[in-house]
């Protein structure tokens, strides 16, 4: 059942058992990797939805509302089907895996607010997610740890909303570390916290705000065509069919059978990985002009042999190469649109905003925003009352 009503829950009078925080995330390279087997160094950022959960008696009633989107939906844990509107999916979808899972699940009253920016690449939609679960998790007891927690979430987005997405967003969301980025194994799932201190510099967050039609198709697309590449190249050398078990030559050795487009898909992949490795190995040092480079190189994989970028992005990543005092600049996420993260220093942050909302509005008649952030803590509990 989905449904808006207006004034079912008074926010002034909410009073809730628990309240909890989930950050979205940025991610510093490696896109588009994690569902190839590879590797991501992605962080949980200080912007996050805030949810606050009462029980509230009934067997099956659920009430969660957002302030952001001011509309109430309702759900009957019994009968648990797909909806409409944007965000009720991931709700809806969280709540179908959890009840898959535990069974666990009463009526409850949610509500929700985020300082997130939706739409911009940083998944607002994985903090939705995360969130939820986390906080369903921790009012009804239900035992999950956070890595099922990770996991569901990605469920969910496979099975309600459509996207075949990654673990990434998730695992940034719920994992994430105050001043730390997360060196993550994709196939193995092992991580690591890299401690990440870059001043005088700072992660700067252009949003193009432009939401391309083309986000999720375009996301499955380049999916299809990196499997489908590789198992071509699996097939032909008899190697497990992962990325990990492939080599440039072999993709050269292929490329004809692979065709233009599924050569650039799986090089870019291979590349990537490289990348992230030696991202890591740079931060770890803190040799961050080493670091932004490759931050450019890796823009560069993602505009012309991935295909994920836009105009607005390239442009935006294309004006920050006259500023020395940008170390480095990519697009972030699933791309088609969002935000370009930049590492820069932090006495050029009005100057370089200032040219660059000029030059940007000149362009595409768009409006620019931004913000700055700093890899900030996971999915956490605020409050617990009783
Ligand atoms: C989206 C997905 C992630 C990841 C990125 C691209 O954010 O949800 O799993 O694939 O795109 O790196």
């Amino acid at each position: 059942m989905e449904k808006k009503i207006e004034g079912d829950l008074d926010v002034a009078k909410f009073v809730y058992d628990l309240e909890v925080s989930s950050p979205g995330r940025i991610n510093l390279i490696g896109e588009h990797t994690d569902y190839n087997d590879g590797f991501v160094l992605p962080a949980a950022i200080d912007k996050s939805i805030t949810m606050r959960f009462r029980a509230n008696g009934s067997i099956t009633r659920c009430t969660i509302k957002s302030r952001g989107f001011d509309s109430v939906l309702v759900v009957d844990l019994a009968k648990i089907d797909k909806g409409t509107e944007g965000w009720h999916n991931y709700v809806l979808g969280v709540l179908n895996e959890m009840q898959l899972l535990t069974q666990g699940l009463k009526g409850f009253d949610c509500e929700m607010e985020t300082n997130v920016p939706a739409g911009s690449g940083v998944s607002s939609s994985a903090a939705l997610e995360c969130g939820l679960a986390f906080g369903l998790n921790e009012l009804f007891g239900l035992g999950l740890d956070r890595w099922q927690i990770i996991k569901l979430g990605q469920r969910a987005e496979h099975n309600f909303v459509g996207a075949q997405c990654g673990i990434m967003d998730q695992f940034a969301s719920v994992m994430g570390r105050n001043n730390h980025s997360m060196l993550l194994d994709c196939q193995s799932l092992d991580f690591e916290y890299i401690p990440t201190h870059i001043d005088p510099y700072v992660i700067l967050m252009l949003n193009t705000n432009v939401k391309h039609n083309l986000a999720t198709s375009g996301y499955n697309d380049r999916r299809e065509e990196s499997s489908s590449g590789l198992k071509i190249i699996s097939d032909r050398f008899g190697v497990p069919n992962s990325f990990r078990d492939i080599t440039m030559d072999m993709i050269n050795e292929c490329k004809e059978e692979l065709g233009d487009v599924r050569y650039r898909r799986c090089s870019y992949v291979l590349e990537e990985n490289k990348r992230v490795l030696k991202a890591a190995q740079h931060l770890r040092k803190n040799r961050l002009v080493d670091f932004g480079k490759l931050l450019y190189q890796s823009h560069e994989g993602q505009s012309k042999r991935y295909e994920v970028s836009c105009p607005e992005l390239d442009f935006l990543v294309d004006f920050s190469r006259d500023w020395k005092e940008v170390l480095g600049a990519r697009m972030v996420g699933g791309g088609f649109g969002g935000c370009t993260l930049n590492i820069i220093h932090k006495e050029a942050i009005d100057d370089f905003m200032n040219a660059a909302s000029e030059a940007y509005k000149k362009k595409f008649s768009i409006e620019l925003s931004s913000f700055q952030t700093v890899p900030s803590e996971g999915t956490t509990i605020i409050k617990k009352h009783g």
